[in-house]
């Protein structure tokens, strides 16, 4: 029988996993400029915490959980999403009395059991932000800045970014009902899982994606009048900020997200390149979520990107070629034994190098060299032994010097 990885599922070999390292590093880095603070949550959690945080009748509670049972314990579900177990975590750990407001990030796989496609993987990537325990209208412009930061660093352009605003948990019961009757006469004419969505998710029928659905939509307005004045007051400060912060915005109202959690500020950030998978990230506001799990009466916002639909907006993020800095090459039984003591002195310091374990020839072990990406070659031969020294040719020049062995690590130093 032929192994495979599972559907949806992928290795990422040492060349890709190069790029998540990349992405990461660049990523912390920001996220230190910006004060955010890693928090690093399990993989799975009680299925409950789920069902309660992104809502019994979402896609993702119904239909996307991989649930794991073991004997006699609750069932758990590997993490869909990491908002929740964010929030989990904080209440848990009283972080609110320790911390106040607090400001988390996290990078990780997530994992949905969604039908595989391309940009839909069932075990996936975000890099996310959740900042917990403040109402103020610049910390929504502050995550949709550093969303759009991290985007730009990683060197993805054309991107759009679409907000909206669902308002607080009145306006949002306000706007169910006005949808309701708005769409009551015509929901025979969208698709029958927008018909299932009327009586159980009606904000969702906004987003769908079936274009005769997305054509029926188009026929009816959609007014902000659902909208409270200071829900209105909060967005329109965001506005002011993202326009001062020179951030180029589209208010969407059809955009409203497929997680119950959400009141207020929601936003996506979108790449035409990804087809109907399109949202390289996303996120908002979610100001009832603290309590509804239990802890105290705060607000909070927050997103995350999706790294594997990152990669596919900027195919060069992929063309991080691997190198080291030295590498040996050694002729003899004598050069290979005293070329192994150097190779691990260089590491002893950080210097990156290595040699070839095959006993191969002199051409190939070139080769192997030159794959390497090395910047140095160090030679050891008959004569270098005798002379206790090593032939060092710099890769990019030609340029080769013999020089003592005890030199070696200082030498490298100065040259790189
Ligand atoms: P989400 O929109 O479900 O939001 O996921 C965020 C991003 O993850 C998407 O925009 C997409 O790039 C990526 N993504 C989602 N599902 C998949 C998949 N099956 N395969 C590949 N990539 C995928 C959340 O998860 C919220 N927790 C964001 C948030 C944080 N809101 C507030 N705080």
């Amino acid at each position: 029988m032929k192994l495979s990885a599972p559907r949806g599922t992928k290795d990422i070999l040492p060349q890709e996993a190069r790029v998540y390292q990349e992405l990461e590093k660049t990523s912390r880095q920001i996220f230190d400029a910006f004060n955010y603070h890693e928090l690093r949550t399990p993989i799975f959690e009680d299925v409950k915490l789920f069902q309660r945080t992104l809502g019994q009748t979402t896609d993702i509670v119904q239909k996307q959980l991989l649930s794991l049972k073991s004997d006699g314990e609750d069932e758990f579900a590997l993490r869909p999403e990491a908002t929740a177990s964010i929030v989990r975590a904080y209440i848990e750990h009283g972080l609110h009395l320790k911390d106040g407001f607090s400001k988390y990030y996290y990078i990780g796989p997530m994992f949905r059991g969604e039908r595989p496609q391309k940009g839909r993987l069932r075990q996936f990537h975000h890099i996310g932000a959740e900042a917990i325990g403040s109402l103020n209208p610049y910390l929504d412009a502050e995550l949709i800045f550093l969303s759009v930061r991290l985007i730009e660093a990683f060197g993805i352009e054309g991107y759009t970014l679409n907000i909206n605003n669902l308002g607080c948990a009145k306006d949002k019961e306000n706007w169910s009902k006005l949808l309701r009757s708005t769409l009551k006469n015509r929901i025979k004419n969208f698709c029958n899982l927008c018909q299932e969505r009327f009586d159980r998710n009606v904000f969702r029928i906004l987003d769908c994606k079936n274009e005769a659905c997305k054509e029926e939509l188009k026929k009816i307005s959609l007014k902000e009048n659902h909208i409270c004045s200071d829900c209105q007051e909060h967005f329109a400060v965001v506005q002011e900020a993202l326009k001062n912060l020179k951030i180029n915005f589209k208010i969407s109202s059809f955009l409203v997200r497929g997680l119950d959690y959400y009141t207020r500020t929601v936003f996506e950030i979108t790449h035409a390149s990804l087809g109907s998978q399109d949202a390289l990230g996303a996120g908002g506001r979610y100001d009832n979520l603290i309590s509804q799990l239990g802890g105290p009466d705060l607000s909070a916002v927050g997103f995350a990107l999706g790294v594997e639909r990152m990669l596919l907006a900027n195919k060069k993020i992929n063309e991080t070629q691997d190198s080291i800095i030295a590498y040996f090459i050694t002729l003899d039984k004598e050069a290979t034994k005293k070329g192994f003591l150097l190779l691990n002195s260089l590491r002893n310091e950080n210097i990156s190098c290595d040699m070839n374990y095959e006993g191969a020839s002199l051409k190939s072990q070139m080769r192997s060299a030159n794959k390497s990406g090395a910047k140095f070659v160090i030679i050891i031969g008959e004569d270098e032994i005798k002379t206790d020294s090593v032939t060092l040719k710099d890769m990019s020049s030609g340029n080769q010097e013999k020089i003592k062995s005890n030199q070696l690590i200082s030498e490298l130093k100065n040259k790189i």
